[in-house]
């Protein structure tokens, strides 16, 4: 057996990876005639705009509204749901903060639904226990380019007369049984952000195909303000500024242009390392669901058979940088703003206000599921400038490890 890295034997790679390169001419062309165009304002610029049309185009819905960001575009639909004080919302507890705090923000109360210890996605089941007479809406994340069971919960939703968002912040361009993910609830909400599919440094979308909601997403954007749909200096209810810049737009609608390659390699490169790690001891891959695509926002996998710390210790001494745990507890327990309702100064409005019917405490046993798939779950970016010699490396690591490790054990 191969001596690891770690134990002082030669390491896998000693060559780095390939760097993520997103931007091209493209981008400069498109942000030049931004530039030169003198106008930088959405309002009086084209490219914004021109990607609200394109980006809705492309996933064939019928209107789509830019934002600041993926935290902005999911505080401009929970603006829309409108909530009372009080009033909950079901999100993920293995998630960005992104997909929780404009729950806080509108002063609705955030509830977690437990996951699929594999698949870290929100379960169905649980989802439907936490809704109550109270619930307004539900944040569907689908996490790591992976679609959550989104016709079970389409159902849920409906059932139980609640609106369905869909958090496809690490999932752009990616089909759950030939459609993409974001267009089946009443607002699907994208983020640009360095690391996503698709970036314009920090940005964002929402998809709806509801008119309505779509006026309120355009109010909501803009101090409740647009001249469109308002008298000129009328303004519709209390609302922030989320206006994307001609910049952001103009990188964007390059970034559209290469989006489906760009998730097509992901799960291509994808599928190559779940097969050629498969196999290995005490690892478990997340199985390929054939009903849906994976575009691996970052690869996952579980250490299930050895320490994980030990073992992504191993893997990196490898040449293959590699983490245990995600975001390690539960998304509500990083930070006092849910554990000790650090919300406005000392109000900690709304919990302990007349306007919440009971009590809430956010502890890890609300969601074992959670707690358990971040204990085994080890992440690794693989991106679509890397090549499948890249990937069979990544793939080499793993398996020395794990077999170096069970043999040590
Ligand atoms: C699942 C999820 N939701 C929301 C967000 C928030 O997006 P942004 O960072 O653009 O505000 C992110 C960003 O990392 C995310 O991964």
């Amino acid at each position: 057996m191969e001596k690891l890295a770690i134990h002082g034997g030669s390491k896998v790679r000693t060559e780095p990876f390939p760097e993520r390169t997103p931007f091209g001419k493209r981008e400069e062309e498109l942000l030049l005639q931004a530039v030169r165009s003198q106008t930088l304002f959405v309002k009086s610029g084209r490219f914004v705009k021109e990607l609200e049309k394109e980006f809705a185009a492309f996933y064939g819905t019928q209107y789509a509204q830019a934002s600041t960001s993926g935290t902005a575009a999911i505080h401009t639909a929970v603006g829309v749901v409108n909530p009372n004080p009080g009033d909950e919302i079901i999100t993920a507890p293995i998630t960005d903060p992104g997909s929780v705090m404009p729950i806080l923000m509108q002063n609705a109360v955030p509830i977690f639904a437990d996951v699929d210890p594999k698949t870290l996605n929100m379960l169905p089941e649980s989802i439907e226990a936490n809704i109550t007479d109270r619930t307004r809406a539900i944040i569907l994340v689908h996490l790591f380019g992976h679609p959550c069971d989104i016709d079970e919960v389409v159902k849920i939703a409906e059932k139980h007369n609640v609106i369905l968002i869909e958090d496809c912040c690490q999932t752009h361009a990616t089909k759950y049984k030939g459609r993409y993910a974001g267009t089946f609830g009443q607002m699907g909400c994208f983020s640009f952000q360095q690391s996503k599919h698709m970036t314009t440094g920090d940005g964002g979308m929402i998809l709806t195909n509801d008119q309505e909601t779509y006026i309120r997403l355009k109010l909501f954007s803009d101090k409740g303000w647009d001249y469109q749909y308002m008298g000129d200096r009328d303004h519709a209810f209390l609302a922030p500024n989320y206006r994307m810049t001609e910049m952001q737009g103009a990188v964007g609608l390059a970034q559209l242009e290469k989006l489906r390659d760009v998730v097509e390699r992901r799960i291509a490169l994808g599928r190559v390392l779940t097969e050629l790690i498969a196999d290995a001891p005490g690892v478990e891959v997340v199985p390929l669901p054939a009903d849906r695509e994976i575009s691996w926002w970052n690869y996952i996998f579980h250490v299930t058979g050895h320490d994980p710390d030990e073992f992504c210790q191993a893997v990196s001494a490898e040449g293959i940088s590699m983490s245990a745990h995600y975001i390690k507890d539960p998304i509500y327990m990083r930070g006092d703003f849910l554990t000790k309702g650090r919300t406005y100064g000392d109000s900690q409005f709304p919990f302990n206000s007349p306007y919440v019917s009971r009590d809430y405490h956010y502890g890890p046993e609300l969601v074992p599921g959670a707690v358990e798939g971040l204990r085994t779950v080890a992440v690794r970016g693989i991106h679509e400038h890397m090549s499948k010699d890249d990937i069979r490396d990544i793939a080499k690591a793993i398996n020395k490890a794990a077999h170096g490790l069970a043999g040590s054990a």
